[in-house]
């Protein structure tokens, strides 16, 4: 993909793509232009995939921070209605990064507070360096969080303990972060972590394309239905997937005793 951006990069490695924010002078904070150009990125990845891309890492420029919020200068002198629409266009980024057919894996470095936070919990999970700040402190500021941290802060973590984040604002350092499920490994330095992240993709690519993206969607539409319409979901994406190629060919493998080699389709 030859796409040329101003604020992101998007490079590709094999299977894999790590898609950087690069605002690095304001800790990659996001304004109005990141998230235009993360989402005419991200909705290319998703509707076209161009390069048949299997997994996509999601990190900030640098080593002091993944991304230390919206940009508060610019929300500064924002209206109610640009407002509004600022927080509706992070949104939207925050639910292409769940509609991607493929995984997405934060990779935290540093700061990922208020829209940061946000942005990571929109992955499909995180890992995060020793140094790694969280936290949602948009109240301090008297503004709330807006690119989806009152919603899924609370369904990754439990809604007492996104409150008591939320109404305190208080920063979590790592350890704190993965005690409560936030984030799932912690690595000393970024490239310690990129490396892993590029390995947990290769894992995961070893499996069927088509069974890890169908899992990952119904896991993230369950997200939001009682378990009673969660099973259902459930169940009509497993008989669906009886008649796929990959479905057959995992089976097959299985009981002639030999790797499987998936198609995704
Ligand atoms: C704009 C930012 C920024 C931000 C840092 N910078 N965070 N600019 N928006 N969110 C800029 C600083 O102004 C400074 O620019 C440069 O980056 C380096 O930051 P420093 O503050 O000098 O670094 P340091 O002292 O190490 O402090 C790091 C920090 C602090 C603790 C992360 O920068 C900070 O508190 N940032 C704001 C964090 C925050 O409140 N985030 C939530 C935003 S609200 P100059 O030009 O001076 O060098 C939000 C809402 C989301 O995210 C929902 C919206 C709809």
């Amino acid at each position: 993909m030859n796409t040329k951006f101003e604020t992101i990069t998007l490079e590709q490695n094999g299977d894999f793509a790590t898609l950087s924010v690069s605002r690095e002078k304001s800790l990659n904070a996001l304004n109005a232009l990141v998230h235009t150009e993360l989402k005419e990125c991200l909705t290319l990845l998703k509707d076209d995939n161009p390069d048949n891309l299997r997994g996509l890492i999601f990190t900030g420029a640098g080593d002091k921070a993944f991304i230390a919020g919206a940009d508060i200068v610019e929300m500064s002198s924002m209206t109610p209605e640009q407002a509004f629409n600022f927080a509706v266009l992070g949104q939207d980024v925050s639910l292409l990064f769940e509609e991607l057919p493929f995984p997405a894996i934060a990779c935290v470095n540093g700061f990922a507070l208020g829209g940061g936070c946000e942005m990571a919990m929109s992955c499909d999970f995180i890992y995060a360096t020793e140094t790694a700040v969280f936290g949602q402190p948009e109240v301090k500021l008297g503004l709330i969080p807006g690119f989806g941290g009152t919603q899924r802060l609370a369904k990754l973590i439990g809604r007492n303990n996104a409150k008591e984040l939320i109404y305190t604002g208080r920063n979590l350092k790592v350890d704190e972060a993965k005690e409560l499920g936030l984030v799932v490994k912690v690595f000393a330095t970024k490239d310690e972590m990129l490396s892993a992240a590029t390995k947990t993709l290769e894992k995961i690519n070893a499996n069927s394309p088509l069974a890890v993206s169908t899992a990952k969607s119904v896991m993230n539409e369950g997200n939001d239905l009682t378990i009673t319409e969660g099973l259902k979901v459930e169940a009509k994406h497993f008989g669906g997937i009886f008649a796929s190629y990959d479905m057959k060919e995992g089976t097959s493998a299985f009981t002639e005793k030999r790797k499987a080699n998936f198609k995704g389709e």
